[in-house]
């Protein structure tokens, strides 16, 4: 994955789906750069590097879509 801006949610290189587990919902910063992942968006696309790492995330199962490797 290539994650270019290191997690500072401006480049959307991280773009992933998560197809299980509790991750909440999206803020609006991360909605905004939702829109230009190059990928296609679907109802489960997150951006990796907003999502917080917890015991939550236990059983968290994450799709990489083809353009981010
Ligand atoms: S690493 Fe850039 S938005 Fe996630």
């Amino acid at each position: 994955m290539v994650a270019q801006c290191g997690g500072e949610c401006s480049c959307a290189t991280c773009h992933v789906y998560v197809e299980a587990g509790d991750v909440g919902e999206p803020a609006e910063d991360e909605l905004d750069m939702l829109e230009l992942v190059a990928a296609e968006r679907r109802p489960q696309s997150r951006l990796s590097c907003q999502l917080r790492v917890g015991p939550e995330l236990d059983g968290l199962v994450v799709r990489i879509p083809e353009t981010q490797y």
